[in-house]
């Protein structure tokens, strides 16, 4: 195999991540990793540490995994577009849709390969919901709920929960489904130092009239990372911090005129947690990332195009846009991703 030469844009929490799973990949050298504020380390796990980007580019890199602030991603994905060097674009790509469009435009227009880290789709739960889903085992989908609540990170300060969180909602709801937003209206509370909401709530609707609720905030005392999907025949859930994924089964119906008549309601059936193969969504990702800048047969199909992280940012922007104006805002119906 070829060994590709990869670099790192940002060693905060995310980066670290991708870091040891970068040293890890079979196939990839990383050869250098860029953080101004981490530049006086020297090297970290063997990688050299630049303060600039430039510093990296001269390295030559096949490619670059980009997790500095979402605030950032703009202007350093458009850099390395011009350098013509391929570059997986930690969640969400850009800030607002203006900025993802540009990144979409520059990777696009030049043939280069790009992605974005919407790690919930490599989720081993998320994974098998959507597949079970797409063998029409629910029938036909009425709702997606999403919570995804927890403490304060006490690092991200340039840009709110709907943007830093709730688009891992909106990416994973739009792709276990099949379908895009069309509408969607939303309510922020604000209570921390930064300058942008806390809290979320929003309900949306799909392309195919499948309605949906997102409950997303940074204030509360416990991790919860849940997605219930319920539909003709029960409901599942997939707990995205333990990936496990489990199904509730509607009760069979009585038979007999009267249950002919009327829907009188569902009722407990059996549930079955699915034992599945569980690896590190995160390495998933950059496998599959490294397998596209490769040209693996099918490879491009399998990581999440900038096209899908512009549509994430769009929908993010209606919500923010809902919340201030407490309107329900529509969104473009742009056919199934
Ligand atoms: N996929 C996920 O589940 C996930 C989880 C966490 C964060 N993220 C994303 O990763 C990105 C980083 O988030 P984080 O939590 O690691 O933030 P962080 O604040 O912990 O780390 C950001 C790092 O970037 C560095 N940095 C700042 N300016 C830079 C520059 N010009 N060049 C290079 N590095 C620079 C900072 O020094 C810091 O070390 C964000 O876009 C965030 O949305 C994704």
């Amino acid at each position: 195999m070829t060994t590709l030469r990869a670099g790192l844009i940002g060693l905060g929490s995310m980066g670290r991540n991708h870091a040891r799973i970068l040293k890890g990949l079979g196939g990839v050298e990383l050869v250098g990793i860029v953080d101004p504020q981490a530049q006086d380390q020297g090297a970290v796990m063997g990688v050299d540490v630049l303060a600039e980007l430039d510093e990296l580019l001269a390295l030559r890199p096949d490619y670059v995994v980009v997790a500095c602030p979402t605030a950032l991603h703009h202007q350093v994905g458009l850099r390395l577009a011009e350098a013509g060097v391929a570059a997986l674009i930690e969640k969400p790509l850009a800030k607002d849709p203006e900025e993802a469009a540009a990144l979409v435009e520059a990777f696009g227009s030049r043939g280069i390969v790009a992605g974005v880290g919407h790690i919930e789709r490599y989720n081993p739960a998320l994974q098998a919901l959507r597949s079970r889903l797409e063998a029409g085992e629910l029938g036909e989908v009425y709702q997606v709920v999403t919570r995804r609540q927890g403490p304060f990170p006490q690092r991200i300060s340039d840009v709110g929960v709907v943007l830093d969180l709730a688009t891992h909602d909106i990416d994973l709801t739009a792709w276990v489904t099949g379908q895009p937003f069309v509408q969607v209206a939303a309510q922020t509370f604000h209570k921390s130092d930064n300058p942008h909401e806390d809290m979320v709530s929003v309900t949306g609707r799909l392309a195919d009239g499948v309605i949906t609720s997102h409950l997303v905030n940074w204030l509360t005392p416990f991790k919860e990372r849940t997605t219930v999907v319920t539909g003709d025949k029960g409901a599942f859930i997939a707990d995205t911090l333990t990936a496990d994924l489990t199904f509730h089964a509607n009760g069979s119906q009585p038979i007999g005129w009267e249950a002919i008549a009327a829907f009188r309601g569902v009722s407990e059936g059996d549930s079955t947690r699915f034992a599945l193969t569980k690896r590190e969504p995160l390495l998933v990702e950059n496998e599959r990332f490294r397998d596209a800048v490769l040209g693996l047969d099918g490879a491009l199909d399998k990581i999440v195009t900038l096209e899908q992280g512009l549509r994430t940012v769009q929908v993010a922007a209606a919500v923010l846009a809902s919340a201030r104006s407490s309107e329900s805002v529509r969104l473009p119906d742009q056919g199934v991703r």
